[in-house]
Protein backbone atom coordinates (compact mmCIF):
# COMPACT_ATOMS: atom_id res chain seq x y z
CA UNK A 1 0.00 0.00 0.00
CA UNK A 2 1.89 3.36 -1.16
CA UNK A 3 1.31 5.93 1.51
CA UNK A 4 0.13 9.58 0.14
CA UNK A 5 0.41 12.48 2.07
CA UNK A 6 -2.26 14.59 1.45
CA UNK A 7 -2.80 18.35 2.16
CA UNK A 8 -6.48 19.91 2.46
CA UNK A 9 -6.86 23.28 3.55
CA UNK A 10 -9.32 25.26 5.17
CA UNK A 11 -10.21 21.88 6.73
CA UNK A 12 -11.53 23.32 9.80
CA UNK A 13 -14.73 25.04 7.94
CA UNK A 14 -17.84 24.01 7.02
CA UNK A 15 -17.41 21.76 4.20
CA UNK A 16 -13.78 21.16 4.80
CA UNK A 17 -14.37 19.41 7.60
CA UNK A 18 -16.34 16.87 6.14
CA UNK A 19 -14.03 16.44 3.51
CA UNK A 20 -11.28 16.08 6.09
CA UNK A 21 -13.65 13.87 7.91
CA UNK A 22 -14.12 11.42 5.04
CA UNK A 23 -11.06 11.21 3.60
CA UNK A 24 -9.14 10.39 7.47
CA UNK A 25 -11.73 7.32 7.63
CA UNK A 26 -12.22 6.44 4.39
CA UNK A 27 -8.75 6.36 3.43
CA UNK A 28 -5.62 5.05 5.73
CA UNK A 29 -2.90 4.84 2.65
CA UNK A 30 -3.34 8.88 2.79
CA UNK A 31 -1.66 11.21 5.57
CA UNK A 32 -4.27 14.29 6.17
CA UNK A 33 -2.33 16.98 6.89
CA UNK A 34 -5.07 20.14 7.11
CA UNK A 35 -4.26 23.26 7.09
CA UNK A 36 -6.07 25.46 8.73
CA UNK A 37 -5.49 29.73 10.43
CA UNK A 38 -8.72 28.91 12.37
CA UNK A 39 -10.15 32.60 11.31
CA UNK A 40 -13.83 33.20 12.76
CA UNK A 41 -15.27 30.40 10.06
CA UNK A 42 -12.52 27.50 10.99
CA UNK A 43 -13.45 25.75 14.29
CA UNK A 44 -11.24 22.87 15.74
CA UNK A 45 -14.59 21.13 17.72
CA UNK A 46 -15.51 20.34 13.75
CA UNK A 47 -13.27 17.25 13.64
CA UNK A 48 -12.85 16.44 17.18
CA UNK A 49 -14.09 12.59 16.11
CA UNK A 50 -11.24 11.98 13.70
CA UNK A 51 -8.11 14.53 15.69
CA UNK A 52 -6.63 11.29 17.49
CA UNK A 53 -6.72 9.36 14.48
CA UNK A 54 -3.47 8.22 13.58
CA UNK A 55 -3.52 9.41 9.61
CA UNK A 56 -4.68 12.99 10.81
CA UNK A 57 -2.46 15.97 11.35
CA UNK A 58 -3.23 19.60 12.21
CA UNK A 59 -1.53 22.33 11.01
CA UNK A 60 -2.53 26.34 11.69
CA UNK A 61 -1.39 28.04 9.65
CA UNK A 62 -1.91 31.06 7.09
CA UNK A 63 -2.13 30.01 3.27
CA UNK A 64 -1.11 34.15 3.07
CA UNK A 65 2.26 33.32 4.24
CA UNK A 66 4.46 32.44 1.10
CA UNK A 67 7.99 31.65 3.44
CA UNK A 68 5.37 29.49 5.81
CA UNK A 69 3.72 27.55 3.18
CA UNK A 70 6.71 27.54 0.76
CA UNK A 71 8.59 25.34 4.03
CA UNK A 72 5.86 23.32 4.50
CA UNK A 73 5.47 22.10 1.05
CA UNK A 74 9.53 20.69 1.33
CA UNK A 75 9.07 18.87 4.96
CA UNK A 76 5.99 17.08 3.99
CA UNK A 77 6.48 17.03 0.35
CA UNK A 78 2.50 16.34 -0.48
CA UNK A 79 1.39 14.38 -3.23
CA UNK A 80 -2.18 15.94 -3.83
CA UNK A 81 -3.82 18.97 -2.58
CA UNK A 82 -7.57 19.38 -1.79
CA UNK A 83 -7.90 23.25 -1.74
CA UNK A 84 -10.43 25.06 0.55
CA UNK A 85 -9.23 27.56 2.42
CA UNK A 86 -10.92 31.74 1.68
CA UNK A 87 -13.07 33.60 2.48
CA UNK A 88 -16.63 32.67 2.06
CA UNK A 89 -18.99 35.02 2.81
CA UNK A 90 -20.06 37.18 0.46
CA UNK A 91 -21.80 40.03 3.16
CA UNK A 92 -18.25 40.09 4.59
CA UNK A 93 -16.59 40.60 1.09
CA UNK A 94 -19.37 43.57 0.27
CA UNK A 95 -17.77 45.06 3.74
CA UNK A 96 -13.99 44.36 3.13
CA UNK A 97 -13.17 43.14 -0.53
CA UNK A 98 -9.12 43.36 -0.34
CA UNK A 99 -9.50 40.60 2.65
CA UNK A 100 -10.77 38.56 -0.09
CA UNK A 101 -8.33 39.19 -2.48
CA UNK A 102 -5.23 38.80 -0.17
CA UNK A 103 -6.47 35.37 0.93
CA UNK A 104 -8.65 33.48 -1.86
CA UNK A 105 -6.10 35.14 -4.97
CA UNK A 106 -2.84 35.45 -2.47
CA UNK A 107 -3.40 32.55 -0.97
CA UNK A 108 -3.92 30.77 -3.54
CA UNK A 109 -0.96 31.46 -6.00
CA UNK A 110 1.07 30.70 -2.53
CA UNK A 111 -0.41 26.89 -2.94
CA UNK A 112 0.40 26.40 -6.19
CA UNK A 113 4.12 28.25 -6.21
CA UNK A 114 5.17 25.95 -3.23
CA UNK A 115 3.45 22.76 -5.50
CA UNK A 116 5.24 24.01 -8.57
CA UNK A 117 8.60 24.08 -6.73
CA UNK A 118 8.25 20.79 -4.89
CA UNK A 119 6.88 19.07 -8.37
CA UNK A 120 8.64 20.86 -10.79
CA UNK A 121 10.52 18.19 -12.25
CA UNK A 122 7.89 15.04 -11.16
CA UNK A 123 3.99 15.66 -12.35
CA UNK A 124 3.19 11.98 -12.18
CA UNK A 125 0.38 10.99 -9.81
CA UNK A 126 0.19 14.36 -8.29
CA UNK A 127 -3.36 16.66 -8.53
CA UNK A 128 -3.91 20.03 -7.34
CA UNK A 129 -7.63 20.19 -7.14
CA UNK A 130 -9.15 23.52 -6.36
CA UNK A 131 -12.66 23.86 -4.83
CA UNK A 132 -14.70 26.75 -6.52
CA UNK A 133 -18.07 27.77 -6.34
CA UNK A 134 -20.65 28.52 -9.05
CA UNK A 135 -20.92 32.19 -7.72
CA UNK A 136 -17.96 33.13 -10.65
CA UNK A 137 -20.73 32.20 -13.38
CA UNK A 138 -22.55 35.62 -12.25
CA UNK A 139 -26.32 35.32 -12.04
CA UNK A 140 -29.26 33.66 -13.75
CA UNK A 141 -32.78 34.94 -14.91
CA UNK A 142 -36.03 32.78 -14.77
CA UNK A 143 -34.37 30.22 -17.07
CA UNK A 144 -31.12 28.36 -17.72
CA UNK A 145 -28.42 26.71 -15.30
CA UNK A 146 -24.79 26.79 -15.37
CA UNK A 147 -22.25 24.77 -17.55
CA UNK A 148 -18.44 24.46 -17.09
CA UNK A 149 -18.45 26.30 -20.56
CA UNK A 150 -20.51 29.65 -19.40
CA UNK A 151 -18.53 32.54 -19.41
CA UNK A 152 -17.26 33.75 -15.70
CA UNK A 153 -19.16 37.11 -14.97
CA UNK A 154 -18.15 37.11 -11.11
CA UNK A 155 -20.77 40.24 -9.41
CA UNK A 156 -19.49 40.45 -5.97
CA UNK A 157 -16.43 41.37 -4.62
CA UNK A 158 -16.24 37.55 -2.98
CA UNK A 159 -17.21 35.55 -6.38
CA UNK A 160 -14.16 38.13 -8.22
CA UNK A 161 -12.15 36.65 -5.78
CA UNK A 162 -12.82 33.37 -6.56
CA UNK A 163 -13.10 33.67 -10.16
CA UNK A 164 -9.57 35.06 -10.06
CA UNK A 165 -7.62 32.37 -8.02
CA UNK A 166 -10.00 29.59 -10.66
CA UNK A 167 -7.97 31.78 -13.27
CA UNK A 168 -4.79 31.55 -11.79
CA UNK A 169 -5.09 27.40 -11.30
CA UNK A 170 -6.24 27.48 -15.15
CA UNK A 171 -2.95 29.02 -16.03
CA UNK A 172 -0.61 27.63 -13.86
CA UNK A 173 -2.14 24.21 -15.71
CA UNK A 174 -1.73 26.11 -19.28
CA UNK A 175 1.80 27.88 -18.34
CA UNK A 176 3.44 25.11 -16.20
CA UNK A 177 1.76 22.07 -16.50
CA UNK A 178 0.41 21.85 -13.26
CA UNK A 179 -1.84 19.05 -12.98
CA UNK A 180 -4.79 20.84 -11.69
CA UNK A 181 -8.48 20.14 -11.33
CA UNK A 182 -11.25 22.59 -10.55
CA UNK A 183 -15.06 22.08 -9.60
CA UNK A 184 -17.68 24.84 -9.12
CA UNK A 185 -20.72 23.66 -6.78
CA UNK A 186 -23.27 25.23 -5.48
CA UNK A 187 -24.64 26.27 -2.16
CA UNK A 188 -24.45 23.93 0.54
CA UNK A 189 -26.04 23.35 3.81
CA UNK A 190 -25.13 20.53 6.58
CA UNK A 191 -24.38 20.38 10.05
CA UNK A 192 -21.35 22.65 11.34
CA UNK A 193 -22.15 25.10 8.72
CA UNK A 194 -20.94 28.70 10.42
CA UNK A 195 -25.03 30.44 11.27
CA UNK A 196 -24.00 33.69 9.41
CA UNK A 197 -25.30 32.04 6.41
CA UNK A 198 -28.89 31.65 5.21
CA UNK A 199 -29.98 28.49 6.59
CA UNK A 200 -27.83 27.39 9.66
CA UNK A 201 -28.52 31.47 10.75
CA UNK A 202 -32.33 30.66 10.09
CA UNK A 203 -32.37 27.93 12.42
CA UNK A 204 -30.39 29.43 15.31
CA UNK A 205 -33.01 32.76 14.92
CA UNK A 206 -35.55 30.55 14.99
CA UNK A 207 -34.42 28.04 17.88
CA UNK A 208 -33.93 31.66 19.97
CA UNK A 209 -37.22 33.47 18.79
CA UNK A 210 -35.55 35.90 16.80
CA UNK A 211 -36.12 37.79 13.91
CA UNK A 212 -35.83 36.05 10.71
CA UNK A 213 -34.30 38.03 8.15
CA UNK A 214 -34.82 38.23 4.44
CA UNK A 215 -33.12 40.44 2.23
CA UNK A 216 -35.21 42.05 -0.44
CA UNK A 217 -38.38 39.85 -1.22
CA UNK A 218 -37.01 36.65 -0.60
CA UNK A 219 -37.51 36.15 -4.07
CA UNK A 220 -34.01 35.18 -5.43
CA UNK A 221 -33.13 31.43 -5.93
CA UNK A 222 -30.54 28.97 -4.93
CA UNK A 223 -29.49 25.43 -5.57
CA UNK A 224 -29.40 23.46 -2.45
CA UNK A 225 -26.31 20.55 -2.04
CA UNK A 226 -26.21 18.54 0.84
CA UNK A 227 -22.34 18.95 2.13
CA UNK A 228 -21.72 15.05 2.57
CA UNK A 229 -22.99 15.04 -1.02
CA UNK A 230 -20.49 17.69 -1.97
CA UNK A 231 -17.63 15.81 0.40
CA UNK A 232 -18.39 12.91 -2.23
CA UNK A 233 -18.06 14.64 -4.95
CA UNK A 234 -14.70 16.16 -3.67
CA UNK A 235 -13.65 12.76 -3.28
CA UNK A 236 -14.42 11.41 -6.94
CA UNK A 237 -13.25 14.48 -8.54
CA UNK A 238 -9.77 13.86 -6.63
CA UNK A 239 -9.59 10.17 -7.59
CA UNK A 240 -11.32 10.12 -11.13
CA UNK A 241 -11.80 13.68 -12.20
CA UNK A 242 -9.73 14.17 -15.49
CA UNK A 243 -6.83 16.54 -14.85
CA UNK A 244 -6.51 19.86 -16.24
CA UNK A 245 -10.87 19.76 -16.30
CA UNK A 246 -13.86 21.79 -14.56
CA UNK A 247 -16.71 19.86 -13.29
CA UNK A 248 -19.84 21.58 -11.75
CA UNK A 249 -21.71 20.22 -9.15
CA UNK A 250 -25.18 20.99 -7.81
CA UNK A 251 -28.21 19.80 -6.29
CA UNK A 252 -30.92 20.43 -8.90
CA UNK A 253 -32.74 21.92 -5.72
CA UNK A 254 -33.91 25.12 -6.64
CA UNK A 255 -35.73 26.72 -3.71
CA UNK A 256 -36.70 30.64 -3.55
CA UNK A 257 -35.45 31.87 -0.30
CA UNK A 258 -38.62 33.08 0.92
CA UNK A 259 -40.26 29.50 0.63
CA UNK A 260 -37.19 27.92 1.90
CA UNK A 261 -37.65 29.76 5.29
CA UNK A 262 -41.31 29.40 5.03
CA UNK A 263 -40.37 25.03 4.34
CA UNK A 264 -37.74 25.46 7.80
CA UNK A 265 -40.80 27.34 10.06
CA UNK A 266 -43.08 24.44 9.47
CA UNK A 267 -40.20 22.03 10.13
CA UNK A 268 -39.29 23.44 12.70
CA UNK A 269 -42.72 24.27 14.16
CA UNK A 270 -43.14 20.59 14.50
CA UNK A 271 -39.64 20.40 15.89
CA UNK A 272 -39.44 22.85 18.68
CA UNK A 273 -43.37 21.47 19.77
CA UNK A 274 -44.60 25.40 18.48
CA UNK A 275 -47.97 25.86 17.65
CA UNK A 276 -48.18 25.40 13.35
CA UNK A 277 -47.51 28.86 11.83
CA UNK A 278 -45.67 30.02 14.81
CA UNK A 279 -41.83 30.43 13.59
CA UNK A 280 -43.48 32.28 10.31
CA UNK A 281 -44.34 35.39 12.21
CA UNK A 282 -40.74 35.88 13.10
CA UNK A 283 -39.99 36.58 9.58
CA UNK A 284 -38.43 40.02 8.64
CA UNK A 285 -38.17 42.02 5.21
CA UNK A 286 -34.88 43.75 5.41
CA UNK A 287 -32.98 46.18 3.13
CA UNK A 288 -31.59 43.86 0.19
CA UNK A 289 -27.72 42.72 -0.24
CA UNK A 290 -26.24 44.81 -2.47
CA UNK A 291 -25.68 44.02 -6.00
CA UNK A 292 -27.30 40.41 -4.64
CA UNK A 293 -27.79 37.67 -7.32
CA UNK A 294 -30.92 37.26 -8.71
CA UNK A 295 -30.99 33.00 -9.53
CA UNK A 296 -27.65 30.44 -9.45
CA UNK A 297 -28.73 26.85 -10.94
CA UNK A 298 -26.02 24.01 -11.86
CA UNK A 299 -26.11 21.87 -14.59
CA UNK A 300 -24.13 18.52 -13.21
CA UNK A 301 -24.70 16.24 -16.13
CA UNK A 302 -21.38 16.15 -17.10
CA UNK A 303 -19.80 15.18 -13.70
CA UNK A 304 -23.19 13.27 -12.98
CA UNK A 305 -22.28 11.20 -17.08
CA UNK A 306 -18.31 10.42 -16.42
CA UNK A 307 -17.77 9.90 -12.87
CA UNK A 308 -21.23 8.51 -11.64
CA UNK A 309 -21.85 10.67 -8.79
CA UNK A 310 -25.75 11.54 -7.71
CA UNK A 311 -26.75 13.44 -4.64
CA UNK A 312 -28.19 10.17 -1.69
CA UNK A 313 -30.13 12.61 0.26
CA UNK A 314 -33.76 14.57 -1.29
CA UNK A 315 -33.33 18.43 0.44
CA UNK A 316 -36.21 17.24 2.87
CA UNK A 317 -34.05 14.57 4.14
CA UNK A 318 -30.88 17.16 4.46
CA UNK A 319 -33.03 19.77 5.85
CA UNK A 320 -34.32 17.37 8.63
CA UNK A 321 -30.75 16.14 9.56
CA UNK A 322 -29.65 19.13 9.74
CA UNK A 323 -32.12 20.47 12.05
CA UNK A 324 -31.57 18.13 14.28
CA UNK A 325 -28.04 18.39 14.38
CA UNK A 326 -28.54 22.05 15.08
CA UNK A 327 -31.09 20.91 18.24
CA UNK A 328 -28.60 18.53 19.46
CA UNK A 329 -25.57 20.39 19.00
CA UNK A 330 -26.67 23.49 20.96
CA UNK A 331 -23.18 23.71 22.84
CA UNK A 332 -21.46 24.43 19.17
CA UNK A 333 -24.13 26.94 18.47
CA UNK A 334 -23.56 28.82 21.36
CA UNK A 335 -19.77 28.49 21.01
CA UNK A 336 -19.69 29.95 17.61
CA UNK A 337 -22.45 32.83 18.49
CA UNK A 338 -20.35 34.40 21.36
CA UNK A 339 -18.23 37.02 20.96
CA UNK A 340 -17.03 38.53 17.63
CA UNK A 341 -20.42 37.07 16.05
CA UNK A 342 -22.00 38.95 18.04
CA UNK A 343 -20.62 41.85 17.01
CA UNK A 344 -20.53 41.18 13.62
CA UNK A 345 -24.27 40.35 13.97
CA UNK A 346 -25.05 44.27 15.43
CA UNK A 347 -23.00 45.41 12.70
CA UNK A 348 -24.40 43.52 10.03
CA UNK A 349 -27.80 43.48 10.88
CA UNK A 350 -28.32 46.88 12.48
CA UNK A 351 -28.11 48.80 9.37
CA UNK A 352 -30.58 47.05 7.24
P1 LIG B 1 -15.78 28.38 5.61
O1 LIG B 1 -15.75 29.86 5.68
O2 LIG B 1 -16.73 27.63 6.48
O3 LIG B 1 -14.33 27.78 5.90
C1 LIG B 1 -13.17 28.36 5.38
C2 LIG B 1 -11.99 27.81 6.17
O4 LIG B 1 -10.80 28.40 5.62
C3 LIG B 1 -12.02 28.15 7.66
O5 LIG B 1 -11.72 27.02 8.43
C4 LIG B 1 -10.93 29.21 7.80
O6 LIG B 1 -10.31 29.22 9.09
C5 LIG B 1 -9.96 28.80 6.70
N1 LIG B 1 -9.14 29.93 6.25
C6 LIG B 1 -9.56 31.18 5.91
N2 LIG B 1 -8.52 31.95 5.60
C7 LIG B 1 -7.41 31.18 5.72
C8 LIG B 1 -6.02 31.41 5.52
N3 LIG B 1 -5.55 32.63 5.16
N4 LIG B 1 -5.14 30.39 5.71
C9 LIG B 1 -5.60 29.16 6.10
N5 LIG B 1 -6.90 28.91 6.33
C10 LIG B 1 -7.80 29.90 6.14
O7 LIG B 1 -16.02 28.04 4.08
P2 LIG B 1 -16.86 26.85 3.40
O8 LIG B 1 -18.26 27.28 3.24
O9 LIG B 1 -16.53 25.58 4.08
O10 LIG B 1 -16.20 26.87 1.94
C11 LIG B 1 -15.01 26.14 1.68
C12 LIG B 1 -14.60 26.36 0.24
O11 LIG B 1 -15.66 25.92 -0.62
C13 LIG B 1 -14.35 27.83 -0.12
O12 LIG B 1 -13.26 27.88 -1.00
C14 LIG B 1 -15.63 28.26 -0.82
O13 LIG B 1 -15.37 29.28 -1.74
C15 LIG B 1 -16.06 26.98 -1.49
N6 LIG B 1 -17.51 26.81 -1.70
C16 LIG B 1 -18.39 26.99 -0.68
C17 LIG B 1 -19.76 26.76 -0.90
C18 LIG B 1 -20.78 26.92 0.22
O14 LIG B 1 -21.98 26.84 -0.07
N7 LIG B 1 -20.38 27.11 1.46
C19 LIG B 1 -20.20 26.37 -2.16
C20 LIG B 1 -19.25 26.21 -3.19
C21 LIG B 1 -17.91 26.42 -2.94
O1 LIG C 1 -23.37 29.41 -4.49
C1 LIG C 1 -22.30 28.99 -3.67
C2 LIG C 1 -22.05 30.02 -2.61
O2 LIG C 1 -23.14 29.93 -1.70
C3 LIG C 1 -20.72 29.84 -1.89
O3 LIG C 1 -19.68 30.03 -2.80
C4 LIG C 1 -20.59 30.85 -0.73
O4 LIG C 1 -19.39 30.61 -0.02
C5 LIG C 1 -21.78 30.66 0.18
O5 LIG C 1 -21.73 31.59 1.23
C6 LIG C 1 -23.09 30.80 -0.59
O6 LIG C 1 -23.31 32.17 -1.03
P1 LIG C 1 -24.77 32.84 -0.92
O7 LIG C 1 -24.60 34.30 -0.88
O8 LIG C 1 -25.71 32.27 -1.92
O9 LIG C 1 -25.21 32.26 0.53
P2 LIG C 1 -25.89 32.94 1.81
O10 LIG C 1 -26.20 31.81 2.75
O11 LIG C 1 -25.12 34.10 2.33
O12 LIG C 1 -27.26 33.49 1.22
C7 LIG C 1 -28.19 32.63 0.57
C8 LIG C 1 -29.34 33.48 0.08
O13 LIG C 1 -30.08 33.97 1.23
C9 LIG C 1 -28.91 34.73 -0.67
O14 LIG C 1 -29.86 34.98 -1.71
C10 LIG C 1 -28.98 35.85 0.37
C11 LIG C 1 -30.10 35.40 1.29
N1 LIG C 1 -30.00 35.79 2.72
C12 LIG C 1 -28.83 35.50 3.36
C13 LIG C 1 -28.67 35.82 4.70
C14 LIG C 1 -27.37 35.54 5.41
C15 LIG C 1 -31.07 36.35 3.37
O15 LIG C 1 -32.14 36.58 2.79
N2 LIG C 1 -30.91 36.67 4.69
C16 LIG C 1 -29.76 36.45 5.39
O16 LIG C 1 -29.68 36.79 6.60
Amino acid sequence: MTIKNILITGGAGFIGSHVVRRFVNLFPNYNIFNLDKLTYAGNLENLKDVENNSNYTFIKGDITDADFIQDLFHKYLFDGVIHLAAESHVDRSISNPLEFVITNVVGTVNLLNAAKTIWHNNYNNKVFYHVSTDEVYGQLGDEGKFLEITAYSPNSPYSASKASSDHFVRAYHHTYGMPIKISNCSNNYGSHHFPEKLIPLMINNIIHNKPLPVYGKGENVRDWLFVEDHARAIDYIFHKGKIGDTYNIGGNNEWKNIELVKFLCALMDAKLGRASGENEKLITYVTDRAGHDFRYAIDASKFMNELGWEPSVTFEQGLEKTVDWYMANSEWLQNVTTGNYQQYYQAMYAKR
